[in-house]
């Protein structure tokens, strides 16, 4: 963890001196429908599993994964989060330069780094609405034995489909690509998007219960390829026990055939389209905001030249005591870009016309540039 995680309520709480619950934490990613009904009460029944070690393999786990999906058990790998596999890539893969399509999550630049590996960013632009063309690669990156993509992608929520991500992964079959798919079930492309299920043996999908279930304090992730080498390695680097007894026990939940899991995520996805729907008619119309088209469950969002993120983030906190996520670390953004993750319809709002007031505060000061936060009044 080198450069960086949304989700630093406890920072603030101790800033702000409230308790930790009272902020209202739109940095992190997780939906806000969770975690779904029955979960917590099963563990609550359930805790005297901690008593016991659980599977060393969780391979009851695995089973389950692989009938939900339709995939062989033998192709599945289940970790302690998928954060555990991204920190095992470079040592199973022994790569040594990593292309990564970015801007995007950290970690994999933080992991391949500390892995020893060479980094090569290919980076999508504002102007592209941070669309990657998936052509060929230029000669740096043809020297890149392995290849991140983040499906859709954090932050910038963007979505390659199935076809053109395909292709590449076949014309590039002499390097691994690692496809990130956390938030590939917040959208409805995900049953004709993932590639979970796919043959291609240079393909390695990352798969999250984190964000769609919001379980990421159980860290809960799966690593999936059609190569047996590569679970082989995958395997044998694995800590026994690595994902803990009350972890497994909400998977089992979760993947159970009678839980009503496909309603849940159809209920999100229907929530997260209205949701999207309204905030960017708000903040593109009426704040003038710059916001990015996303497949997924959190919005980018550009603010204007001379207002920066860290700024808007501290006064919304501070105000409203809602947390926003401020991009300027992520490689190839810079201090103007604020991430949104969605949360209930009311703080959506409110934060959405926070954003106006300040846009048409910004008016009458005459200009982002010369912003100044004094005075502007905390009502929606
Ligand atoms: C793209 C991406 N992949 C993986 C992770 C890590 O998720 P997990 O909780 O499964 O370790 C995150 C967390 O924010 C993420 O944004």
């Amino acid at each position: 963890m080198l450069t960086g995680h949304g989700g630093n309520y406890h920072y603030w709480a101790s800033v702000l001196g409230c308790p930790p619950d009272e902020i209202i934490d739109m940095s992190s990613n997780v939906n806000p429908l969770g975690p779904m009904d029955g979960l917590v009460e099963r563990l609550r029944n359930r805790m005297e599993t901690i008593g016991a070690l659980p599977e060393a393999d969780a391979s009851g786990v695995i089973r389950r994964f692989g009938r939900r999906y339709g995939i062989d058990p033998a192709r599945v790998l289940v970790g302690n989060g998928t954060t555990q596999f991204i920190y095992a890539l470079p040592g199973i893969l022994d790569c040594r330069n990593v292309l990564i399509f970015g801007p995007t999550y950290s970690d994999y630049a933080d992991a391949f780094r500390l892995g020893g590996a060479a980094l090569v960013h290919r980076l999508a632009t504002p102007e592209a609405d941070f669309c990657h063309a998936l052509d060929d690669l230029d000669a740096e990156e043809r020297d890149c034995d392995t290849v991140v993509i983040c499906n859709p992608n954090n932050p910038t929520g963007n979505l390659i489909p199935r076809d053109a991500l395909e292709n590449f992964c076949r014309r590039n079959d002499r390097r691994t690509i690692v496809v990130d798919e956390s938030y590939l079930p917040f959208s409805d492309a995900e049953e004709t998007g993932t590639l979970l299920g796919s043959d291609l043996p240079n393909v390695i999908v990352l798969h999250s219960l984190s964000k769609i279930f919001r379980i990421p304090g159980l860290r809960i992730g799966f690593a999936i390829s059609a190569n047996p080498q590569l679970i082989r390695r995958f395997r044998q680097a694995q800590q026994p026990w690595c994902v803990n007894a009350l972890a497994q026990e909400a998977a089992c939940f979760l993947l159970d055939p009678q839980c009503p899991t496909d309603a849940f995520i159809a209920e999100t996805r229907r929530f997260f389209e209205a949701e999207k729907r309204a905030m960017v008619e708000i903040l593109s119309k009426e704040a003038g905001l710059r916001v990015f088209p996303s497949a997924t469950s959190f919005l980018l969002v550009r603010l204007p030249a001379g207002l920066s993120a860290s700024s808007v983030v501290e006064e919304t906190v501070r105000t409203h005591r809602i947390l926003l996520r401020d991009c300027s670390n992520f490689h190839g953004l810079d201090s103007r870009f604020l991430r949104v993750s969605l949360k209930t319809s009311e703080a959506n709002r409110l934060v959405a016309q926070w954003l106006c007031r300040l846009a048409r505060g910004i008016g009458k000061r005459g200009g982002w540039e010369r912003f100044d936060f004094t005075g502007v009044s905390s009502a929606p």
